[in-house]
């Protein structure tokens, strides 16, 4: 199989509402493995991904072979992100109109390693350049080093996010609550933002 097999449909608010079921899908498989252990349902997500279609300035980057979503991309202005999102932005003395939240990069795993991940970071800075965003931010969950759960072969992300000129800031810390696998009820997590900044 070729990159040519693939097709990238870049979406705003609305339009992508026919795909939410197939985007859903793709987050629940993806985030199932470490370090997320997502137990997801396709109803919670429904109602997470709302806030996208909702978002008149969101961008979703779907990659699909044969009509199935094998990867994604998302974003959307922090203003239009629930007050979890904000709050340690709000706290640090940031003004959150002026970032553009970076939401996930998701592909199936034999999708990888063909540069779709550096291109999902060119294409969502690419759109928070046209709105005039001063930061790009996104968050990652942090886990205990030697977690019973991490895979042998697992790869962090964090020199890669570096290399995109991503800078992780500990003093930007956010709660989300989400069911992990084994764990009978939704528990918190503590997630940490990486910022890059734009001059303006
Ligand atoms: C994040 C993700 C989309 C990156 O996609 P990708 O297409 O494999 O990334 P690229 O091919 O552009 O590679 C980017 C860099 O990641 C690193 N990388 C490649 N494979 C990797 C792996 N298996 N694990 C960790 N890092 C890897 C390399 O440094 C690579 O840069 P290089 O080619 O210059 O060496 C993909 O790893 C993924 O779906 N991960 C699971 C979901 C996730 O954790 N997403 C991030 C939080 S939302």
């Amino acid at each position: 199989m070729t990159q040519s097999d693939l097709i990238f449909h870049e979406l705003s608010g609305s339009a992508l509402e026919p795909w939410l079921d197939g985007l859903g899908q793709l987050r629940i498989a993806v985030f199932r493995e470490y370090p997320y252990l997502y137990d997801g349902k396709l109803e919670g997500e429904r109602e997470y991904l709302r806030t996208y279609v909702d978002s008149a300035d969101s961008l979703v980057v779907l990659v699909t072979e044969h009509d199935q979503v094998v990867g994604a991309t998302t974003c959307l202005p922090m203003r239009d992100e629930g007050p979890e999102f904000q709050e340690p932005f709000i706290k640090n003395g940031y003004d959150i109109g002026e970032v553009c939240y970076f939401g996930e990069s998701i592909l199936l795993p034999s999708f990888r390693g063909r540069g779709i991940g550096k291109d999902f970071f060119k294409r969502r800075e690419t759109h928070a350049q046209r709105l005039g965003f001063r930061y790009t931010a996104f968050c990652a969950v942090d886990r205990e080093s030697a977690h019973p759960l991490c895979p042998k072969e697992y790869r962090p992300l964090d020199e890669f996010w570096k290399s995109q000129g991503y800078v992780k800031h500990p003093e930007l810390q956010a709660t989300f609550v989400w069911k992990e696998i084994g764990e009978e009820t939704e528990s918190p997590k503590t997630l940490t933002f990486w910022l890059k900044a734009w001059i303006k």
